[in-house]
């Protein structure tokens, strides 16, 4: 019998994950099916178990709903655990176990993909939203020589490198939290946009000389071109967007439920030439 899947949002029409996966399952042979499913604001729990109910086996989870989702389940692996988000739900009866992959996908997108090693590296991380909690400890145990996230809002960036100090000892050499016009002179090795400033067109307030010869910035954000990549670009950096992030946390989500690992190469220069 096809085994059901979704992704569940709100919005979520626009979601790449239906077309994602079923390109995985094509690819691997396994018989799912995968929907979009657009809960109400208000309405989160509800259309989960409507779904779990009706014998849904698994869950993608996107905005607003990921914390929502890591307080819904009933179990979580420690990476969802730490980020206090869930983006994957595998259900196994009416237990729900919640998973983040976001993290893996953005390192394997960087480290695999893009081809630049995370350990031994300076990495600025640009925000202390939920986007950067979801990344933290895959980028924190992937053991970068310094690992700074800068943020507007000073205590926000402060609480978040308070939340993943316990790593520190056993992976980063410095972890710390900064404001923007702090950074002064540094540079990095890799700078990471995980504000949500590029959906509105601005840019978060970075110094020119941020980047170190070569950099990679890497824009979160797909599907567009933001105001970072085209200053990171004017500084000379070599820039990525969050596409090949979307792909990796999809084929990780998709090995939870089923077991068998999807190529990603070809989704994503299928989903680039699209
Ligand atoms: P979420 O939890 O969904 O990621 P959020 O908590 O609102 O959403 O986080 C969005 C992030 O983008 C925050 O780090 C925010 O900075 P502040 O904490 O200072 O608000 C950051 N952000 C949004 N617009 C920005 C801009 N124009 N410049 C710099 N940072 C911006």
């Amino acid at each position: 019998m096809t085994d059901r899947y979704a992704v569940i949002g709100n919005p979520v029409a626009h979601s790449k994950s239906p077309l994602i996966h079923a390109e995985f399952a094509r690819q691997t042979g396994e018989d799912i099916a995968y929907s979009a499913i657009l809960a109400p604001l208000d309405a989160f729990r509800a259309t989960v178990e409507t779904f779990r109910d009706a014998g849904g086996r698994g869950l993608n989870v996107t905005l607003p709903f990921k914390h929502e989702a890591w307080n819904l389940v009933d179990h979580h692996d420690d990476f969802a655990f730490n980020a206090t988000a869930v983006n994957t739900i595998k259900f196994d009866g009416a237990l729900g176990i919640g998973f983040n992959t976001d993290g893996i996908g953005l390192l394997r997108d960087i480290r695999d993909n893009l081809q630049r090693p995370v350990k031994g590296a300076k990495v600025l991380l640009m925000g202390a939203g939920g986007a950067t909690y979801g990344v933290m400890e895959p980028l924190l145990r992937e053991q970068p020589e310094r690992l700074v996230v800068a943020n507007r809002t000073l205590d926000k960036a402060a609480r978040l490198t308070g939340h993943f100090q316990r790593f520190q000892s056993t992976t980063v050499r410095s972890l710390s939290a900064s404001p923007y016009d702090a950074l002064g002179n540094a540079c990095f090795d890799i700078v990471i946009n995980a504000t949500s400033a590029g959906l509105t067109g601005a840019m978060p307030p970075l110094p020119e000389g941020v980047f170190a010869r070569g950099a990679l910035a890497y824009e979160m954000v797909y599907g567009r071109r933001t105001p970072f990549m085209d200053f990171a670009r004017d500084c000379g950096a070599r820039v990525a967007d969050g596409l090949g992030m979307l792909v990796e946390q999809a084929a990780e989500s998709f090995f939870i439920w089923r077991g068998v690992r999807p190529q990603t190469a070809t989704v994503i220069a299928m989903l680039r030439k699209a």
